[in-house]
């Protein structure tokens, strides 16, 4: 396979294992790349993309800018917060006004799960999801899985527990559609009421014991909990919480296996994971954050050919 499958990065529902493992081949070459002197290549000097943010970020905001920076494509930042969509203005006159000015791929953080399905049905962009409400965030999937495969040699046959607030998670949903199409096992674990009821028809295990979860899996990708998506309460409290389902390192080192940690940040430091968890040589947080930039290098690469074309 020599190109994606699809003209958008929507979610990985949309795509096909080869669509993975193409990326992730790009990936490879592109993270060589960004350990040279010189980290640049002129790929997309004819390409312009605007990064739309109307959801705060730090690290996918800043990878994807870096991303198309190594790439040599032309980048506007757009921030909702300090834009006309305060004075009323809707997406489809923003991102059509944008477009206006030569823009030809756009990536999108928005709170509405949908929006980039949306918004890629009604303008003529390549249309990039960087997170969607509680629905997808297929970069950070990516960037998970590729990860997995550079720390443990392949996905496939991995036994992966994604722990924490899976009802309110967009990267929950992602890694789960990703690491079932590679052929990984998937766990999910958490409070019951952290775990949506459709769960298992998409093929995942629920455990709601920690322990047993960890002594199960190679990888736990540990989530936070997400209070800002939250408008009741789904557990007594904080503490009773980072009890029950936070990892500690008196906890790993009880293991008789060394597990990987993952976490897809920003990290609640003394909740999901403490910080000589968060610090320890078992977690790979740092080299998913690394991974980032090459894996969104290979996404923007293989799409911008599509346009080209
Ligand atoms: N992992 C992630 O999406 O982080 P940001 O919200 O900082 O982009």
């Amino acid at each position: 396979m020599s190109e994606l499958s699809v003209n958008h990065l929507l979610g990985i529902k949309y795509l096909k294992e080869e669509d993975i493992q193409l990326i992730f081949e790009t990936a490879d070459q592109f993270k060589e790349v960004i350990n040279r002197p010189i980290k640049k290549v002129p790929s997309l000097r004819d390409i312009t993309i605007a990064n739309l943010f109307f959801e705060n970020s730090t690290r996918t905001k800043l990878s994807f800018e870096l991303a198309e920076k190594r790439l040599s494509a032309d980048v506007i930042n757009f921030s909702a917060s300090q834009s006309s969509v305060k004075k009323g203005e809707t997406l489809i006159d923003t991102v059509n006004n944008i477009l206006s000015m030569k823009v030809d791929m756009v990536v999108m953080r928005h709170p509405n799960p949908g929006a980039g399905v949306f918004l890629s049905k009604n303008v003529s962009a390549s249309i990039v999801n960087a997170g969607d409400g509680a629905h997808e965030h297929p970069t950070q999937a990516l960037l998970d899985s590729y990860s997995i495969r550079e720390k443990l040699g392949d996905v496939a046959g991995k036994n992966v527990v994604i722990v924490g607030d899976i009802l309110h998670s967009r990267v929950a949903l992602s890694n789960i559609f990703a690491l079932k199409l590679q052929g990984a096992n998937v766990k999910v674990c958490g409070p019951k009421t952290l775990l949506p009821k459709y769960i298992e028809s998409l093929g995942v295990e629920v455990e709601t014991n920690l322990r047993k979860a960890l002594e199960w899996c190679d990888v736990a990708n540990m989530l936070r909990v997400q209070n800002e998506r939250m408008d009741i309460s789904y557990f007594p409290s904080t503490r009773e919480y980072a009890q029950q389902y936070g990892v500690t390192k008196a906890l790993l080192d009880s293991l008789d296996k060394e597990i990987v940690i993952m976490h897809p940040g920003p990290i609640n430091r003394g909740v999901e994971i403490t910080s000589d968890v968060a610090d320890s040589k078992q977690s790979i947080i740092l080299n998913q954050v690394e991974n980032g930039v090459a894996v969104r290098m290979a996404v923007i690469y293989l799409l911008a050919s599509k346009i080209k074309q």
